[in-house]
């Protein structure tokens, strides 16, 4: 529950409306639907949970997800004009707790492109926020570009949209361009200047692109700010955004400098940073501050003997209070069905009983290949699982591939919308080969952006996760697969991301899903 003593700090999370704007992360809707129900089950207070006059598609996860939350304020994200925020109300009407998230850009740079002087752009922002005022009690206004706003100009647009009726007023760093010192100056002095301003509630919303979006954000509510926004695994436009886990863990951990609660529980971090890094095509860095792989091992020989002394030499949290449970103990071949879900409950995914069916079997053909199956490789087992399955229109049936000094080449049997296709083509590489096929069997025009490997695990044997991004038109998708053949993993990497480009192509227009966030087209 929303709660506005002095010391609670509110967690805005905007995994599905800013994290969704990386190129590449977009996320269907049952995707964002379970991801907002964790979100919501973890305490986060607000959802942003997408852009509703975007896509139909964006309107109807917006929808279906205010219909379920059972506790979050769930809020939609609206240009500053009547159509948009009409829309964004159809979608988050349905909620018991509605927000209409209202901006327009207030920079200069900003003023430029919409062509609005300050005196009309006041103007918009009144009309703006008053229309969305008098749909919900519960206007949320952003200033975009606060930070590189004239002060004085500031300070007006603010007192305009308080005055109109926001209860809420975000100042985001959206070029990522502040430093703590400044971050914390602007609310200190909205709150001195403006009238009215101790009636709402001040939010700050930091970009990353200079790495200072978690201190800016912290330096924002020691100077007053009580609504952070923030994105899963920091997730976002270019750098990203705030990550909620820094965030929260970093007023946790220090209470004697930052005197802040908030109501997340800290347990359910771990798996939504899994189930976004998932659904989203976006795997964590490995030194990512909280949830990153190597967050808390330890390598060399001093740090070892000091944390086997006393864990608090070189830890200032616990696992556990991230929710990593797991004891890292390697299952095999002969470990069975109840040892699978206790071992896949642990690492937080708990599957019904025909979904265990499945990765029961994938499970298996994993440990015929491969001696020991670590965390890490049912991690992989099931974030592959989620993402090629049995129904998609492209699947990869069999594969083989030749290669060496003598020249490469593959034959590949694909299903393509369940009938069989054959093709055997030559490349540079196995992986070139390999891509070729499938393109001969199913021509296209996406051009491949980015191919990476990652070995899951140490040893020959190891699992290889492979991401691919793609592009056709503006559109930009991401595929990943996991295999302990590489050339494998590559082809459904690449297979994936075509059957998410075909899915967007039929639920969009061209270009009707490229970022328009930041155009704002006042009416
Ligand atoms: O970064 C930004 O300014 C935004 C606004 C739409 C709040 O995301
Ligand atoms: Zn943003």
């Amino acid at each position: 529950m929303t709660d506005h003593s002095p010391d609670r700090v509110l967690i805005f999370d905007t995994t599905l409306r800013d994290g969704e704007q990386s190129p590449g992360a977009t996320m269907s809707q049952s995707e964002k639907l379970e991801i907002a129900l964790l979100l919501d089950e973890m305490g986060v207070d607000i959802i942003e949970a997408g852009f509703p006059i975007a896509s139909e598609g964006d309107f109807e996860a917006v929808s279906a997800i205010a219909k379920v939350a059972k506790s979050a304020v769930i809020c939609g994200l609206a240009r500053a004009n009547m159509k948009d925020i009409d829309r964004c109300w159809e979608a988050v009407r349905h909620s018991p707790r509605p927000r209409i998230h209202t901006f327009i850009g207030t920079s200069p740079l900003h003023r430029e492109i919409t062509k609005l002087d300050p005196e009309a752009m006041l103007a918009v922002i009144h009309d703006t926020v008053t229309h969305a005022r008098n749909l919900t009690d519960n206007v949320q206004w952003s200033a975009m570009d606060a930070i590189r706003t004239e002060r004085d100009y500031l300070c007006r647009v603010v007192e305009t949209a308080i005055r109109a009726g926001a209860s809420t007023i975000n100042i985001p760093d959206t070029v990522g361009y502040t430093l703590p010192e400044e971050s914390a100056a602007i609310i200190r002095m909205l709150l001195e200047k403006v009238p009215d301003a101790d009636k709402v509630i001040f939010a700050t919303h930091c970009h990353n692109d200079l790495g200072m979006a978690t201190a800016n954000a912290l330096a924002a509510v020691g100077a007053g700010a009580r609504q952070i926004e923030c994105t899963i695994n920091g997730l976002g436009e270019r750098a990203g955004n705030t990550a909620l886990e820094e965030v929260v863990m970093a007023l946790k951990v220090r209470r004697d400098l930052m005197p802040f609660i908030t109501g997340i529980d800290t347990t359910k971090i771990m798996n939504l940073s899994r189930r976004v890094a998932q659904v989203s095509g976006f795997p964590v860095q490995f030194n990512k501050a909280v949830v990153g792989k190597n967050a808390f091992l330890h390598e060399s020989g001093i740090h070892q003997d000091g944390v086997l002394k006393n864990v608090e030499t070189f830890e200032i949290m616990r696992p556990a209070d991230i929710g990593i449970t797991e004891t890292n103990i390697a299952m095999g071949k002969h470990s069975g069905r109840a040892a699978l879900r206790a071992k896949l409950s642990d690492l937080g995914f708990d599957l019904a009983d025909n979904q265990l069916g499945d990765v029961f079997v994938r499970f298996k053909a994993l440990a015929d290949r491969k001696k020991e199956v670590y965390d890490d490789d049912l991690i992989a087992l099931m974030s592959d699982t989620a993402t090629n399955t049995d129904s998609d229109y492209l699947q990869v049936k069999w594969l083989r591939v030749i290669c060496g000094s003598e020249g490469q080449s593959a034959e590949l049997k694909l299903l393509v919308d369940g009938d069989e296709h054959y093709a055997d083509t030559s490349g540079d590489g196995p992986v070139d080969a390999a891509f070729r096929a499938v393109d001969a069997l199913y021509p296209h025009k996406a051009r491949l952006q980015l191919y990476q490997v990652h070995a899951v695990t140490e040893g020959t044997d190891a699992q290889a996760t492979v991401s691919v991004r793609m592009e056709e038109e503006g559109r930009i998708v991401t595929g990943s697969a996991a295999d302990t053949d590489t050339i494998l993993a590559s082809v459904k990497a690449y297979v994936g991301a075509l059957n998410r480009l075909r899915l967007r192509r039929e639920r969009t227009a061209p270009d009707a899903d490229r970022k328009t966030v930041f155009m704002t087209t006042p009416s």
